[in-house]
C-alpha cells in the first residue's frame, strides 16, 4: 500500500505553481483567524508546519522575529522559496519536513503555526506531540484547518467523499475530537473559532481533469444522498445549474503549551 507520504507527496508535488497562485488559499478568514489568535509581538521564534507554497509563513513574516516554514512536499517548498525571494521576505527559512517528526531543539520556539493541512497527516497526535516538544513553556499553537460535524453519520460521509476525490486525505476530526486530541498532548485551549471555507464549484473542486468520470459521478451521487437540511446546514450547497456550490466546516484553535 503506498504510504500517505508518498501520496501527499504525489498530489502536491504537480500542483506547486497552481497553489501559489490560488487566492483561495492566499488570502481568508482563516489567515486572519490565526493571526488574531497569535497577537504577535514581533519577538517570535516561529515554525510554521505544512506550509505549502508559504502563504501563512508570509503572513506572520513581518510581525515576528523569524519563520522557519516547513513541508513534506520538496516542490512546495521550492516554489515557497522562490515567492519569498520575489517578495524580498528575509526572515523566513525553509526545510522540508514531515509534521510528525520536526528537525528542531525541544523547547526551542514560541509560536507555532499550521493551517489548512492536518487532514492530510498521517499520524495526528505524533504531530501534536512533535508541537508540544519544540514549544517552550506557554509557547502558542495557532491551528485552522478543515473539520467534520459532529454526527459520525456526516462525518463518515464526509470523509468518505474527500477520500474519493484525494487519496491524500487522511482524516477531518470533529471539532470536539481536535479539542481532546489537543488537550491530551499537554495544551491548554485558549480559544476556538468556527468557520467555513470560501464557496467552491463541485465541477472545479471534483478535479475532473484527474478523477475518471465514474469518481466524479460517485462523488456527486454521494452530495444527492445528502438530506436537504444536511446539504444547506452543514454544507451550505446551493445549485448552479449542472454545477453546485458548497463549503465545508473549518475550526481555529489556540493553545499554549503548558
Ligand atoms: C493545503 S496545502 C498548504 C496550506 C498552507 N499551510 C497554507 O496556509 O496555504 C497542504 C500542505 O500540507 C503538506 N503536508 C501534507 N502532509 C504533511 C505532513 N505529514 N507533514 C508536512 N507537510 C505535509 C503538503 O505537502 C501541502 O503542501
Amino acid at each position: 500500500m503506498r504510504s500517505i507520504h508518498n501520496a501527499v507527496r504525489e498530489q502536491f508535488s504537480q500542483h506547486a505553481d497552481y497553489y501559489a497562485q490560488s487566492s483561495a488559499h492566499a488570502t481568508g478568514d482563516t489567515l486572519n483567524m490565526l493571526l488574531d489568535f497569535a497577537e504577535p509581538k514581533g519577538t517570535e521564534l516561529t515554525l510554521d508546519i505544512a506550509t505549502g507554497t508559504g502563504f501563512t509563513a508570509f503572513a506572520f513574516a513581518p510581525k515576528v522575529e523569524h519563520v522557519v516554514a516547513t513541508d513534506l512536499t520538496p516542490e512546495m517548498v521550492a516554489k515557497a522559496v522562490e515567492l519569498a525571494q520575489e517578495q524580498a521576505i528575509k526572515n523566513v527559512a525553509f526545510s522540508v519536513a514531515a509534521a510528525e517528526s520536526l528537525p528542531f531543539a525541544t523547547a526551542s520556539l514560541d509560536l507555532v503555526t499550521c493551517r489548512l493541512a492536518p487532514h492530510h497527516f498521517q499520524d495526528v497526535p505524533a504531530f501534536l506531540s512533535e508541537v508540544h516538544r519544540v514549544l517552550r513553556t506557554n509557547g502558542l499553537f495557532c491551528m485552522t484547518d478543515s473539520v467534520s460535524p459532529e454526527s459520525e453519520k456526516l462525518s463518515a460521509w464526509q470523509n468518505r467523499v474527500e477520500k474519493m476525490r484525494d487519496d491524500s486525505h487522511v482524516y477531518g476530526y470533529p471539532p470536539s475530537q481536535w479539542d481532546e486530541m489537543i488537550a491530551d498532548a499537554g495544551f491548554v485551549l485558549e480559544k476556538t473559532a468556527h468557520a467555513r471555507n470560501a464557496l467552491l464549484s463541485f465541477l472545479w473542486w471534483v478535479r475532473p481533469e484527474k478523477n475518471p468520470p465514474e469518481v466524479v459521478r460517485n462523488i456527486r451521487d454521494a452530495f444527492v444522498q445528502l438530506s436537504p437540511e444536511e446539504a444547506k446546514e452543514h454544507y451550505t450547497v446551493c445549485p448552479a445549474g449542472e454545477d453546485f456550490y458548497f463549503s465545508w466546516p473549518m475550526y481555529a484553535v489556540k493553545a499554549r503549551r503548558v
